[in-house]
């Protein structure tokens, strides 16, 4: 057994929790949009094609905000080919996946199915085949009320209220290699600002997001962000960050450090955008938007990246996640609670099939991913303050992080329900951690409300279509409360969820 300590106090707040940090994303990629989201004749599709069962999963997951319509995909994408009478829309090569892409879905549709399960939408336009003027007229098409040619399109397709569409990515990805129409950071930081100048006009009241770097290691990292906002700066919100962990060494102890190694990027992200700032004698603060984020590496091969003959939907990149794909994500999690100063959206990559928390059969089932629970514990008890944690923790040494306490933690306070949420992992794979947390100024007269681990003693254990819960939570028997304190016992390799209330605040 080791032993770590928790300390937070009510008054060292990191932030309140902007909930736009449990977004997910849905891309026009593989079987995300169809037989993901959308199937007509499914057995549980309504009557627009919507499946039923995939809307239940989606709300008892819980995502605030939905990203749409791509990744790579947006970068070729003509958003007047997903709008209007079905039988017209025409069908088009995705050069971004190699598909074809049939346009019977849109933004309309999705609009509705956002509705439907109650998120925000988080739009992008493209900036690799297209520019700022179809990026204008792309938001007059969505959020202006009446009276101009677009608005008025809009209503002939059957949707007089505008969809007032308030979060806008300026393109994706856009220097990576493989993007369509790739930008070079002065290319991109110059049309991000003009695209942003334009779309602002239109509607003032949007919220952008300018391209980050693909990943933290490509080689323009760090030199791209300060260019691009060197640009954009004045126009822009929000910067995005993208990762996707993989376990390079095939040890679970080594694949862990990839969430230390998130914590590192976003503060690196946040000190590039603020020596931007800096140098601009400006007090504004660009914010972060991790609009991609997972585990991804399993089913990355060329193969599983595109399949032959430009197929409609094909299998790409479906993901089969394990229990200790659970536990990088999980402490994706906390990583991005603790930043909440500053991380204000983020989406787990993606929401169905394609590195999906949920999967589905063609006409048969779905069900959910080890993935799906760290998220959705998160996006049930997380609400209020995140609060700053000390933590007092015997850590290893790694290739991938330096130094990596074996606990790991987020703690979140709501006032108004007098409930203190602990998220806690246990990154010890033999040993049980006893957990002393102090829970200071937060009410003494403190009662446990729930706790939950997600523990499996293998670490690939996997749900799948015939046998959908083999890994999935459990009460946790071993945790007691009293007063300001908390004991509990955390299993080796586990993610832990401790809910408390004080009656006396
Ligand atoms: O999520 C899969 C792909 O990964 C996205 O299309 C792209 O933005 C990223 O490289």
């Amino acid at each position: 057994m080791i032993s770590s300590r928790l300390i937070v106090d009510r008054d060292f707040v990191i932030s309140e929790l902007d909930r736009r940090v449990f977004g997910t994303f849905v891309e026009h990629m593989g079987r995300c949009v169809y037989t993901g989201i959308y199937e007509p004749g499914h057995p549980t599709a309504d009557e627009r094609g919507f499946r039923r069962d995939v809307m239940e999963l989606t709300r008892e997951l819980g995502p605030t905000i939905v990203r749409y319509p791509g990744g790579n995909f947006l970068s070729g994408y003509n958003w007047e080919d997903g709008v209007g009478p079905k039988d017209k829309r025409p069908r088009r090569l995705d050069l971004a996946w190699y598909s074809t892409e049939t346009n019977q879905f849109g933004t309309n549709e999705f609009m509705q199915w956002a509705q439907e399960v109650g998120v925000e939408p988080m739009f992008g336009v493209n900036l690799g085949t297209r520019g700022p003027d179809e990026a204008r007229h792309f938001v007059e098409y969505c959020n202006h009320p009446y009276g101009t040619a677009l608005s008025e399109l809009r209503g002939e397709h059957g949707f007089a209220k505008p969809h007032d569409i308030k979060f806008w990515c300026l393109g994706n990805e856009m220097d990576g290699p493989w993007q369509i129409c790739r930008k070079t950071a002065e290319e991109y930081g110059r049309t991000a600002l003009e695209t942003a100048k334009v779309m602002r006009m239109v509607d003032p009241t949007i919220t952008l997001a300018a391209c980050g770097s693909s990943t933290h290691d490509m080689p323009t990292y760090g030199e791209w962000e300060d260019t691009v906002l060197e640009h954009c700066f004045d126009q822009v919100d929000f910067i995005s960050l993208h990762t996707y962990f993989e376990n390079k060494h095939d040890s679970t102890e080594e694949f862990f450090g990839n969430i230390d190694v998130m914590d590192l990027f976003i503060k690196e992200i946040v000190a590039v955008a603020d020596s931007v700032a800096a140098r601009k004698h400006s007090q504004k603060r660009i914010m972060l938007s991790f609009d991609e984020w997972n585990v991804w590496y399993k089913a990355r091969s060329i193969d599983d990246l595109r399949k032959p003959g430009w197929p409609e939907a094909p299998r790409l990149i479906e993901e089969v996640y394990n229990h200790e794909d659970a536990l990088v994500n999980g402490g994706a999690l906390i990583t991005m609670m603790n930043n909440a100063d500053r991380v204000k959206t983020a989406c787990l990559a993606q929401l169905v099939n394609v590195i999906g928390p949920i999967m589905t059969e063609p006409g048969g089932p779905a069900w959910r991913q080890t993935i799906f629970y760290p998220f959705a514990h998160a996006t049930r008890f997380a609400h209020g303050k995140v609060l700053r944690p000390v933590i007092d923790s015997p850590s290893y040494e790694a290739k991938t992080f330096p130094e990596i306490p074996y606990l790991c933690a987020s703690v979140v306070d709501d006032e108004a329900s007098g409930q203190t949420v602990i998220f806690a992992l246990n990154r010890h794979l033999s040993e049980d951690m006893e957990l002393k947390i102090e829970l200071r100024s937060l009410g003494k007269d403190r009662s446990l409300v729930e706790a939950i681990e997600l523990h499996h003693t293998n670490m690939k254990a996997t749900n799948t279509k015939d046998a959908p819960n083999t890994v999935a939570p459990a009460k946790n028997a071993n945790v007691k409360v009293e007063g300001e304190s908390v004991v509990a016992k955390l299993k080796p390799g586990s993610w832990n969820v401790i809910v408390t209330k004080a009656s006396d605040r």
